[in-house]
């Protein structure tokens, strides 16, 4: 490892699982010389094992649903105590949809599941950030990651409302970047990574076909969650000082591409199915 975090402090939220993209960002940052407070959801401390990652990390885990200000809020001072001090870096590894559990689709969606979506996926960036600078809780410099999803740009079938909160967060990272950057040099980015069997992942319609097909699609194949870790590592790290407001594409070439020869061999082998849909298949 470089050492690229050494002396850095930060806050992960999102780790649940070890298959969770946070889980190894936490593991790569602390190999990296970081130390962090992890966070989740009382409710995800009880059903997945942040605990352990935790002993790994030499971390503290402190509960909190990013959807409540207060709960950000006694974060940001729990963490401050126990650092004594100012964070250099944050990630945001979030993201849920009732509709997509409950297999609403988009054109039946309920209103008060998508507001729910808006909010944890999307608005709990801004929460954080407003908590973090009411707070002055990074240092100078100190960088901010979100995890974000091509659908943000593009239409895929079964992403659901989780599109509409990915360009939400998207658009948080750059009117919030502007702020932060103004006042503090704080920067802020969206990395948007490859589709990755996780739990979250494994939520999306149709993730098998998904992750084939976007696996044929990319030059350099689909991205794993470690290759997210490396790249996210340097985005906390000085190496990458001025880059802010950006949405960065972590996707091996997924979101530049038209089509593959991989894809149109495909394709062509599927060609001739004439493939029956049900309509709630076709929303
Ligand atoms: N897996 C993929 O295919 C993929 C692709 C691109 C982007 N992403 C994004 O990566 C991020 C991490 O997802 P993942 O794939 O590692 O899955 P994951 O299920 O391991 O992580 C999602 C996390 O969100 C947390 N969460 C849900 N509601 C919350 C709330 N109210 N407050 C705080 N935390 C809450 C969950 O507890 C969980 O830890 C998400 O933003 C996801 O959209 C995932």
């Amino acid at each position: 490892m470089y050492n690229l975090l050494k002396g850095k402090k930060g806050i992960i939220f999102g780790a649940l699982d070890e298959k969770s993209i946070a889980w190894k960002i936490a593991e790569r940052a602390y190999e990296n010389g970081a130390r962090f407070v992890l966070t989740n959801t009382p409710v995800a401390m009880r059903f997945g094992n942040v605990k352990d990652l935790a002993d790994k990390c030499e971390s503290i885990v402190v509960p909190a649903d990013a959807t409540s200000v207060e709960d950000i809020e006694n974060l940001f001072k729990q963490t401050m105590e126990h650092f004594g001090g100012k964070i250099d870096f944050i990630l945001h590894s979030i993201g849920m949809s009732p509709n997509v559990r409950k297999g609403n689709t988009y054109d039946h969606l309920n209103y008060e599941f998508y507001l729910k979506t808006l909010d944890i996926s999307g608005m709990s960036f801004h929460k954080v950030l407003q908590a973090a600078r009411k707070m002055d809780a990074i240092n100078d410099w100190g960088s901010v990651v979100a995890l974000s999803y091509v659908a943000a740009q593009r239409t895929f079938y079964g992403y659901n409302d989780m599109a509409d909160a990915k360009a939400l967060l998207e658009s948080i990272a750059r009117s919030f970047g502007y702020i932060y950057g103004r006042d503090k040099k704080i920067r802020i980015n969206t990395v948007s990574q490859s589709p990755t069997m996780t739990t979250a992942g494994s939520g999306v319609k149709g993730i098998d076909a998904l992750l084939d097909f976007s696996e044929r699609m990319s030059p350099l194949g689909n991205a794993t969650a470690d290759e997210c870790a490396d790249y996210c590592i340097t985005l906390f790290s000085d190496l990458t000082k001025k880059v802010t407001m950006q949405n960065l594409y972590h996707d091996g070439g997924f979101s530049s591409m038209g089509m593959s020869l991989k894809a149109m061999d495909m394709y062509n082998k599927g060609v001739n199915c004439d493939c029956e849909h049900t309509e709630e298949e076709l929303d």
